[in-house]
């Protein structure tokens, strides 16, 4: 029995992969309440190898089993589902396709392609075999006037302001659809981007970048910084983080940035400690840290332990070549674009109560490129098709 328990524990462990994989619309607690419960449990248990653990004979043990994992249900109203890339957990690989479209694309005909997406995904990996190796979690994302020709109204306006600082530029590229998938499995996140794109009407697109990209050394930036430590951890807060409650949509930065790998290379950790505010080894704060390193410009204070002016689920991954361009492609999602502008703001001293201090992060990285997206919710997504 107590093998049992220990097998079944495991089993909830995955609750939320499942619940991902499941056409992937929702993630979390809120789509397992979905499932009846020996369809959950058996579903896991085939999907783990242990099929002998749903079988009749079983049955009183399972109820048991169930009983011992399940916790007692609280029934608060959930709000509208989001799409699957939202706020799920990371993957080992990650899709970042940033699309410009021509004035004359048909923009109706984009819509209807990219309310779509899931259906490509379910090509690429049958919702039916994946397992944790291929699944794929994603999300599109449109930029405000393409959005409003679709029809969507978006609750809060998110333009994206080019900013200067001491320390550098954040260009505002803009873009018109741009498509964030997770996966363990690169090379389906190439055929991926591939079908999404050959989905598009022909001649719409006007240029297109897709970014492949990669966990590093456990999830270290190319800097050697561990990144996502104080990022929102637990399915709950991720959500409450990035989701409009009314709508399941997420207001979504992205900015690529280009390393100096050189400079990383032999400036001294202490240094780059105090421009990050953290340890490099270990991601410790430091009890002292500058108004101008990372941490002190993104919570908004320079004391320990700050209290965080405002909170967003950080995505970011590495990317790029040895031989050429490497740094971080940045992507982070919100429940309102406040919260991106006030981290912006405060990377270049700007905006009201700007003080001109500039983020000390930005000597060892460039921004080249960046934009705010809008990823409606599935039911806002559901009107395009
Ligand atoms: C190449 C650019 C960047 C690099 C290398 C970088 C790296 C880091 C590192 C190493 C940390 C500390 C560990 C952690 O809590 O994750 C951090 C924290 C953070 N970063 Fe960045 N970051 C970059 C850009 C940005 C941008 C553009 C934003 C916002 C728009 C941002 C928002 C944050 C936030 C909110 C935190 C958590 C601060 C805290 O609560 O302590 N970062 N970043």
């Amino acid at each position: 029995m107590a093998a049992l328990r220990g097998s079944v524990r495991q089993l909830g462990k995955l609750n939320s992969t499942f619940s991902c994989s499941r056409r992937g619309l929702t993630t979390g607690r809120s789509t397992i309440s979905r499932f009846s419960k020996p369809l959950l449990i058996g579903g896991l248990a085939a999907g783990t190898g242990l099929g002998w653990l749903y079988k009749d004979s079983f049955k009183t043990t399972v109820d048991e089993a169930i009983s011992a994992v399940t916790p007692t249900p609280v029934f608060a109203a959930e709000p509208p589902a989001s799409q699957p890339s939202v706020f799920s957990q990371g993957k080992d690989h990650a899709l970042y396709l940033w699309i410009h479209l021509k004035p004359t694309a048909n923009v109706k005909e984009v819509g209807r392609a990219c309310a779509k997406l899931q259906s490509l995904v379910d090509k690429v990996t049958d919702p039916k075999m994946s397992d944790e190796s291929d699944e794929i979690w994603a999300g599109v994302g449109f930029g405000p006037n393409i959005y409003k020709q679709l029809g969507g109204n978006p609750k809060e306006n998110y333009t994206y302001a080019y900013r200067k600082g001491s320390l550098g530029e954040m260009p505002s590229s803009g873009g018109d659809v741009f498509i964030h998938a997770k996966c363990n499995t690169v090379s389906k996140l190439f055929e991926l981007s591939q079908l999404f794109l050959n989905s598009l009407p022909a001649g719409s697109v006007d240029n297109a970048e897709d970014i492949f990209s990669f966990v590093y050394q456990n999830g270290r930036d190319l800097s050697g910084f561990i990144d996502g430590t104080e990022n929102p951890a637990d399915d709950d807060s991720r959500q409450k983080v990035a989701v409009e409650k009314d709508t399941g949509g997420s207001y979504v930065i992205t900015q690529k940035w280009i390393h100096d790998l050189k400079l990383i290379s032999y400036e001294k950790d202490k240094t780059m400690e105090g421009w990050v505010g953290r340890t490099r080894a270990d991601s410790i704060e430091l009890k002292k840290k500058s108004n101008s390193s990372h941490v002190a410009r993104m919570t908004g204070g320079t004391n320990f332990e700050q209290k965080k002016a405002f909170e967003m689920v950080r995505q970011s991954m590495p990317f790029g070549n040895v031989t050429g361009e490497a740094g971080l492609f940045f992507i982070g999602y919100t429940a309102s674009p406040e919260n991106l502008n006030f981290m912006l703001d405060r990377m270049v001293g700007a905006g009201s109560g700007g003080d001109g201090v500039s983020d000390d992060i930005m000597r060892l990285t460039k921004n080249v490129k960046g934009t705010y997206w809008y990823f409606p919710g599935v039911a806002e997504l559901r009107k395009m098709a």
